[in-house]
């Protein structure tokens, strides 16, 4: 494994507040690596407020971790000379979930393609930056003639998403975060866009950091995948592993309110998380899940569990599998596939192969 990007112990705590500080863990000690020489799609799976997003931004390099380190091509992110940090911003590109907010009105879609081609020196002529857009357009699917030349608001919403996955492309980054790239376009063009972001993976050897709600998608695409929970990884592995033998309560929760194709099967959706997702209060130790968790029992509430490796690919942070070993350092890597072997999961047919395949959304 030759190490892209790391994160080592990272951890991200906002304050708010003057007379009564609070303070959020939003990412809660995450210990992973991206490898450069086997590119992966990794999901990042979680209720709203779990800290999918602020991982995203610590990856990204928006925002610096309170506690651990972010450590790209070896050196701390911290420590990037401004040479060293130009070629980690062009490196690592960002996907967002509403690609209008990505677009100045008053200029044509061209410009979110001409201005990062410049700014990172693409291209030495026009002629051959105009070759580069035309060929990151083809290949989300994008007519050049029919795109260019138009302003945002001419554009669909799938469209324009599909603009801001060819900008990315064009920087012919190694690695993608993107954050909920298709919540925002209906459901017909869910799928072009995801393929897209599989063909990055695949033809160009791309990793994606793909963050949703949706773990029908999640499992479509992704060859590993990390389930978050106020902050914390609760559980990790392969996609196969963790969705369709998911070991953590809560993942089992998520997982079962998939909404399942066959009418007699009973829906998930009654097996209804108690408690409150949002509220971000977690006890000073226990497990964070302990007022939510149907099976909590008696060390639950006194001590937080470590992620044990009950599985050759998957760690799951409940103590019910505490007799395995816990992770060494907490670090995801042994668990996640490495490429070669999770290739044919990333085959968007797999659903079709699976017991009881989540079809449509299976949002959290
Ligand atoms: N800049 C900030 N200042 C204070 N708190 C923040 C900030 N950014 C995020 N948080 C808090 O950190 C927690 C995690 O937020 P985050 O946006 O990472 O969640 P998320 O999983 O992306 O949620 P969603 O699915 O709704 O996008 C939340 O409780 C949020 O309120
Ligand atoms: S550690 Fe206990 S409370 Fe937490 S998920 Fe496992 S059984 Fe439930
Ligand atoms: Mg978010």
């Amino acid at each position: 494994m030759t190490a892209f990007l790391e994160m080592v112990n990272v951890s991200k705590v906002f304050s708010a507040g003057i007379i009564r500080r609070q303070h959020t863990v939003a990412v809660d000690d995450v210990t992973m690596t991206i490898d450069e020489q086997s590119p992966s799609i990794l999901a990042v799976a979680g209720e709203s407020g779990s800290g999918k997003t602020t991982l995203a931004r610590l990856l990204l390099g928006v925002i610096p971790p309170s506690s651990g380190e972010v450590i790209y091509r070896g050196q701390s992110v911290d420590d990037l000379s401004r040479e060293q940090r130009r070629t980690y911003l062009r490196e690592i590109q960002p996907i967002f979930q509403d690609p209008f907010e990505s677009y100045n009105p008053f200029y044509k879609v061209d410009h979110v393609l001409t201005v990062p081609a410049q700014k990172f020196q693409l291209a030495a002529t026009k002629q051959e930056t105009s070759r580069l857009i035309h060929e990151a357009l083809d290949m989300v699917g994008l007519q050049p003639a029919e795109t260019l030349g138009r302003f945002p608001h001419q554009l669909s919403g799938g469209q324009r998403q599909r603009v801001m996955v060819a900008r990315a492309m064009l920087l012919r980054p190694r690695l993608i975060v993107a954050d909920e790239p298709v919540s925002m376009v209906d459901a017909s063009l869910r799928a072009t866009i995801l393929e897209s972001i599989r063909r990055m993976k695949q033809e160009l050897g791309i990793s994606v950091v793909y963050i949703t709600h949706d773990l029908t998608t999640a499992y479509q695409i992704a060859d590993n995948i990390l389930v978050m929970y106020k902050g914390s990884v609760v559980e990790a592995g392969s996609v196969e592993q963790v969705i369709r033998d998911p070991r953590h309560p809560y993942t089992q929760l998520l997982v079962s309110s998939i909404p399942q194709p066959d009418p007699s099967l009973p829906w998930g959706a009654e097996a209804e998380i108690a408690g409150d997702p949002e509220s971000m209060e977690v006890a000073a130790t226990g497990c964070k899940f302990v007022d939510r968790c149907p099976v909590a029992f008696e060390p639950c509430a006194g001590q937080r569990p470590l992620l044990f490796h009950e599985h050759p690919s998957r760690a799951a942070a409940c103590f019910q599998y505490d007799k395995s070993p816990a992770l060494e350092g907490q670090n995801l890597d042994v668990v996640f596939e490495p490429q070669l072997k999770s290739q044919s999961s990333a085959d968007p047919q797999k659903s079709a192969t699976i017991r009881n395949p989540p079809t449509s959304e299976g949002g959290l």
